[in-house]
């Protein structure tokens, strides 16, 4: 799978470091040919011991010793890829700031083959806005990042910041070397997250999307050679720099930003999960308790997708999704003929590990031409290129 490739592998302290051990394995039975370097620190998590008798190459740490210097611009012609994993908030922080104290950032100040950073931290840590900071910046001079998973910390907390899986660096790689590039020249629009409706100054009425199953669609397309725009609602997701983004807030600002997107656009998948009601009245000053019960009238807002379904051309491609607690096949089946969509992406919310918060999903797709396909449970990831495979499929029938 990747025979030949030639992969390095640098690795900083921090706990995820283990996960580096499984993932060379499974680089070498994958066909690679391997070498690692690690910070000083990286020592003590893992043995380098481990490293150099899965890699079958010498291990290095020191950017020289009494007798010898290793020749870091060597080391970063020689890879096809430099792949960074994990790598810790400190690490970032100097890659950010290209700070030279170790063999490891030596090597990637001067490596001029393509560097994927997997980065690996505590959620607090993570969402600090120096780390921010630094991930943009990094982004910015071309670096690739593997997304961080929502789990279980090395703190005993759960939240942001876990290391990708090492199956899921492997299939990154694959995807890096081999994905066609099968959507050049193709313009997607995809909508993600939530909305929020007003009800004053301080508080609105949501939902619980996350907008992180719309996101790894739009980045899906986008490694595909796709031209893509998301519509994001609000949502803390990161959005790679190559994927035009435009934010918004109410359903109002979505149904203008979709419709002023759609009609230039080949494919639009509308994975947000846009209110169907908003509060009728805004009340420009913060509302006062006084009644023990306050009504609270609302209105309908614009189905966006029924209106794109009305507007659309017979060559563009429209995919809804639909989430359901019951009767989910035929609610399904009914939204895909009312809003005039090719596809529909189904997932219920009786399903365990599906729909929103969660980093898994579980879907099924039915289109217009009677076909139906179901998926196991996977990684969000994993099931957007499903998606695509399946849109990409329905457009070439
Ligand atoms: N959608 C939309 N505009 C809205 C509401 C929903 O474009 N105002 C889109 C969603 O993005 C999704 C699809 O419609 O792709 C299904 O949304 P859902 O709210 O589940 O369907 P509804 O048709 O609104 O039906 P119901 O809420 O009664 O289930």
């Amino acid at each position: 799978m990747l025979s030949g490739k030639k992969i390095l592998i640098g690795v900083t302290g921090s706990i995820a470091a283990y996960k580096a051990i499984l993932l060379v394995r499974l680089l070498i039975k994958a066909g690679a040919e391997v070498k690692v370097i690690m910070t000083p620190s990286a020592k003590d998590f893992v043995s380098p011991l481990i490293f150099s008798t899965l890699s079958k190459n010498e291990v290095l740490i020191d950017l020289f010793n009494e007798t010898s210097w290793a020749n870091h611009v060597n080391l970063g012609r020689w890879a096809d890829v430099m792949l960074l994993a994990p790598v810790s908030c400190n690490t970032l922080a100097k890659m950010a700031n290209g700070f030279c104290d170790n063999l490891l950032l030596a090597v990637y100040l001067s490596a001029t083959c393509s560097v994927i950073v997997a980065p690996a931290m505590d959620e607090d840590m993570w969402h600090h806005p120096s780390t921010k900071l630094n991930i943009d910046k990094i982004k910015s001079f071309g670096n690739n990042i593997i997304p961080v998973e929502n789990g279980e910390l090395a703190s005993g907390l759960f939240g942001d910041g876990r290391m990708a899986e090492p199956e899921q660096i492997l299939q990154y790689l694959q995807d890096f070397f081999f994905s066609s590039k099968e959507l050049e020249g193709k313009k997607i629009l995809v909508t993600a997250g939530p909305t929020h409706e007003a009800i004053d100054p301080v508080r609105f009425i949501s939902n619980h999307s996350t907008g992180k199953m719309g996101v790894a669609i739009a980045e899906e397309f986008a490694q595909r050679g796709a031209d893509v725009t998301i519509i994001l609602g609000p949502s803390n997701i990161d959005v790679s720099k190559n994927i035009q983004t435009v934010k918004v807030t109410s359903a109002q600002q979505m149904y203008d930003a979709c419709i002023n997107n759609f009609s230039k656009k080949d494919i639009t998948v509308m994975a947000a999960a846009v209110a169907d009601y908003r509060p009728q009245d805004f009340s420009l000053t913060k509302i006062k308790k006084t009644e023990d019960v306050l009504p609270l009238n609302l209105k309908r807002t614009n189905d966006i997708l029924k209106e794109m379904g009305e507007q659309k051309n017979k060559d563009q491609i429209i995919v809804g999704f639909a989430l359901e607690t019951n009767n989910e096949k035929e609610n399904a089946l009914s939204k895909l003929e009312k809003k005039n969509l090719d596809l529909i992406v189904l997932n219920s919310l009786n399903d365990e590990g599906a729909g929103f918060r969660s980093d898994t999903n579980k879907i099924t797709i039915f289109d217009k031409n009677g076909n139906e396909f179901n998926f196991e449970k996977k990684s969000k990831k994993l099931v957007a290129k499903d998606i695509v495979n399946t849109i990409i499929k329905y457009k070439n029938a």
